[in-house]
């Protein structure tokens, strides 16, 4: 890495001497080999971007000066965009792409008087129609590309890896398909992912949960199969997962293998998960929102729920959870909303009846002498009696903070026994 940011700048020193123009540099040191490339490109085309009225050149060309990257790449998606009703577009002429409408443009790192490069695209809301081009990889120094709410189809190319300096994506609420876009696990970068409300498919993969995001939200796409064991791997804050056709046990591994507790909002809801809750969930002491809800969950809760002490809204309801809801999960001190409707619990402690006030909603269990429960036929066969998660409930709260060492131990211990 210091071998190639020393090159870019001997590049850029170069360039100084054989160029008096001014012409757009944008090289940005950061970004390693992609700059240096760019450089050379600089330092060959001799300040065309002065005259940027002229032809940009060969699409895709190194050659290109980096201002005519930008305006290569932008020209090249306009004609690709099919609809726009906004005549947001009508604004994308001449070579000034910095007064483009939605293109957002800051100085280069490098050399603030005499350039300045896309540093952002913000056409949230522009309803516009067609595809995402290959050319807006040019866009290397961007860092905000905001897309939401418009009528994209197709996925994104794979050129956009090379969009190295992308910090925030958000593609939500197109008509992007295919599988998971694995280009944007190449983006080094990247911390906000926003893919929900699109039709995306097929399974997650395995390294999305081991990379540096802190904000995934996947929602409301088609994606299916397993979640991935990496998912506690996840320094995220916030993971969104909430209506796709995931399936299978929730990662056994979830919360146990993580060195990172950050978590403050995970949703699993309305998917196809199976199986019991997993032990390590209590290890995610920042939780505030849990949602599992919509799933097919069995078993009874695990006790470590009780140390998930800023834990302000759990949604358990429409699974096949049984058992009690003891005294340490009503207890919880920041809790305000318990939803466990629609499941098999058969009582609830005295600590629950506090919530009462609050937010809890027990309809439609088994809890004798309650209103609104199931039918008793329903309630004399409980489902998941033969999981092994049917746990004997503890009286008091588990030490919390030993958690993660016993869990871990345990873990190292059973890894290969099955259940
Ligand atoms: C509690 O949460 C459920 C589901 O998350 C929601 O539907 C309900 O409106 C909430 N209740 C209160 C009192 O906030």
């Amino acid at each position: 890495m210091n071998k190639t940011c020393s090159l870019s700048f001997l590049l850029l020193l170069l360039f100084h001497h054989l160029t008096a123009a001014k012409a757009a540099i944008g090289v940005s040191i950061g970004t390693g080999g992609v700059g240096v490339g760019v450089g050379i490109g600089v330092g060959n085309g001799g300040g065309g971007s002065d005259n940027g009225a002229n032809s940009p050149g060969p699409s895709g060309s190194s050659s290109v000066p980096k201002h005519d990257n930008s305006y290569t790449a932008l020209q090249a998606w306009k004609s690709a965009i099919t609809d726009d009703p906004l005549k947001i577009l009508d604004t994308w002429v001449g070579p000034d792409v910095c007064s483009y409408k939605g293109i957002f443009c800051s100085n280069s790192p490098q050399d603030a008087t005499t350039s300045s490069t896309v540093a952002g695209i913000d056409l949230n809301h522009a309803n516009l129609q067609g595809t995402i081009v290959k050319e807006l990889s040019l866009l290397s120094d961007m860092n905000l590309l905001h897309l939401n709410s418009n009528r994209f189809t197709g996925t994104l190319p794979d050129t956009f890896k090379d969009l190295v300096s992308l910090e925030e994506l958000d593609l939500s609420n197109n008509q992007l398909s295919g599988p998971f876009p694995t280009v944007t696990l190449y983006m080094p970068n990247l911390i906000y992912l926003d893919l929900r409300f699109n039709s995306f498919s097929g399974t997650l993969p395995e390294q999305l949960f081991n990379n540096n995001l802190d904000a995934i939200f996947l929602n409301n796409n088609q994606f299916g199969g397993e979640i991935p064991q990496s998912l506690g791997n996840s320094p995220a804050s916030v993971i969104n997962l909430a209506n796709n056709k995931l399936s299978g046990n929730m990662p056994i591994s979830f919360g146990i293998i993580g060195s990172n507790s950050k978590l403050r909002e995970i949703l699993f809801l309305n998917n196809k998960i199976t199986g019991c809750i997993p032990q390590g969930l209590g290890i995610f002491t920042e939780m505030q929102v849990l949602d599992l809800s919509f799933n097919s969950l069995m078993g009874h809760l695990p006790d470590t729920i009780s140390c998930l002490q800023d834990i302000e809204v759990l949604n358990l309801a429409h699974n096949k959870l049984s058992g009690e809801l003891s005294d340490v999960i009503c207890s919880l001190r920041s809790l305000v909303n318990l939803t466990v409707a629609y499941n098999f619990f058969s009582g609830f402690s005295q600590q629950c009846s506090r919530l009462f006030n609050v937010g809890f909603d027990f309809s439609d269990n088994c809890i004798p002498g309650r209103n609104m429960q199931r039918p008793q036929p329903e309630c004399s066969v409980i489902p998941g009696g033969s999981l092994s998660c049917l746990r004997i409930p503890t009286p008091k709260p588990i030490a919390c903070i030993s958690l993660a060492a016993s869990l871990n131990s345990m873990h190292t211990d059973h890894s290969s026994s099955s259940p």
